[in-house]
């Protein structure tokens, strides 16, 4: 069964909505650098967003020639502005700049997409797939949830590394699975919900799913113009019990958590 991650989605944003009193003011800050289409699409997503909940989000485009020293003074500047309640530095960041130290550069308390080690939120993208689940099982969600063997496969910066520590917090049974994985296919039939962080096509094939496994797709990779996940939805969808389709899986929910992380900044500053 496809599951409608627009649904989804929607539901949250319009909680959010009423949740959003006249005494809550929230602003998003974006830091766009380079070119990237995919990235170009995740912040206009935001801004469509934003624009659906009446908060302002202000996108700071640089090229790939600013230097770290720009960036870190302009990140220092957004860090100290009362208005902004949340900064993000849209992955990837086409820059010569190790994970941790861009990590560190925004303020826990204004980190709404939650890479800061002490970040006071959860990553957007694993609360995401924690909403689809719960969409799956409301009831005793987590009782559920530990008992399902879960597989991630990859441990990338973005998807894979956030999503795991945010699940390994919930003593779930997790399996993490990357590139020098060589028994993928066992590691997939053995697991109840797998979760391809990769980018690449035909990460998780027909013959590597059960017919009750839960897919949820994060990996993004473009196919004649168009953003897929790592698996081929139209295969594969009929075979597993329940798969997140792109568009419209994991995506607007990401978005739909990142402003729940951004009213919870705002309403901590009341
Ligand atoms: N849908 C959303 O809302 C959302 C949000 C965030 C990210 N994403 C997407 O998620 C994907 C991953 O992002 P990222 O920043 O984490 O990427 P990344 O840093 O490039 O990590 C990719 C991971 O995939 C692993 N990998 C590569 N080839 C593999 C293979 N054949 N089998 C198994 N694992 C393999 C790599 O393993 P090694 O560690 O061994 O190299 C690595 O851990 C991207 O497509 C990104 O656009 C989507």
């Amino acid at each position: 069964m496809k599951i409608d991650g627009a649904k989804i989605a929607d539901k949250i944003l319009t909680n959010l909505q009423i949740e959003l009193s006249p005494h809550i003011f929230g602003q998003l800050a974006v830091i766009l650098i380079g070119t990237d289409k995919n990235s170009q699409i995740y912040v206009n997503q935001k801004i469509k967003t934003g624009r659906k909940l009446g908060i302002p989000v202000s996108v700071y485009r640089y090229n790939t020639s600013i230097s770290i020293d720009k960036l870190t003074k302009l990140v220092d500047k957004l860090n100290l502005d009362n208005q902004i309640q949340g900064i993000i530095i849209q992955r990837p960041v086409p820059l010569n700049l190790k994970p941790d130290k861009l990590n560190l550069m925004i303020r826990s308390d204004k980190d709404v997409d939650g890479f800061h080690p002490r970040s006071l939120f959860d990553p957007p993208v694993a609360l995401a797939i924690a909403e689809i689940l719960k969409s799956i099982h409301p009831l005793n969600y987590l009782n559920w949830l530990k008992n399902q063997k879960i597989l991630i496969i990859g441990r990338g910066e973005t998807a894979g590394k956030p999503i795991a520590k945010y699940f390994s917090k919930k003593c779930l049974q997790l399996h993490i699975a990357h590139s020098q994985t060589s028994n993928l296919k066992k590691l997939c039939l053995a697991c109840d919900i797998i979760i391809p962080c990769v980018g690449r096509p035909n990460i998780v094939r027909h013959d590597m799913v059960k017919s009750d496994s839960i897919l949820i797709g994060v990996g993004l990779h473009p196919e004649e113009n168009k953003l897929r996940p790592d698996y081929q939805q139209e295969d594969i969808g009929d075979k597993v019990g329940f798969y997140t389709p792109v568009p419209g899986g994991v995506g607007p929910v990401n978005v739909a958590m990142l402003f729940k992380n951004l009213i919870k900044a705002a309403s901590q500053t009341l």
